[in-house]
């Protein structure tokens, strides 16, 4: 039969990378819409459908991370977008941890702050709007 266990992600974890803060987040099954609209900028690449299909083939955990210069320093705690650059640059990074493939990269973050807006938009927009974007 199947079995339970509560795991708690603790806040040393989450602050381990440098001070992150979580201020949202959520468990969710991305629809195949709200994917297409999120990765809208690849729209044209050949690996879209891929990309499409796998990040909504079962939940995926969103957060929201504060701190100052969040957007450039969770990209580097991510490191490059190939698993094997990033393992090639340092075995911390956590694509090189968790990633194992381009596309099965473990991981995802803005590319700049307009881009984390339109993404915490899409993604949490359903909640205060205010409360979501603000600075702190
Ligand atoms: P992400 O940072 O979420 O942004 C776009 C994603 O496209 C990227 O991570 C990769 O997972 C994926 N991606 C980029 N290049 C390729 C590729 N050549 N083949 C498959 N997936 C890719």
């Amino acid at each position: 039969p199947r079995q339970h266990t509560l795991a708690v992600i603790k806040p040393d974890a989450a602050e381990e990378q440098k001070g992150f803060i979580i201020s949202h987040q959520k468990e969710t099954i991305l629809s195949k819409e709200v994917a297409e609209e999120f990765y809208t900028e690849h729209k044209e690449r050949p690996f879209f459908d891929q990309l499409v299909q796998f990040i909504s083939s079962a939940p995926c955990v969103l957060l929201v991370l504060s701190k100052e210069n969040a957007v450039e320093d969770w990209r580097a705690a991510m490191g490059p977008t190939d698993p094997d650059k990033a393992k090639e640059t340092s075995p911390d990074l956590l694509r090189a941890r968790f990633g194992s493939d381009i596309l099965h990269n473990a991981v995802h973050g803005s590319s700049s702050e307009e881009q984390a807006h339109r993404e915490i938009q899409l993604m949490f927009g359903d909640q205060s709007s205010e409360q979501v974007t603000s600075s702190e």
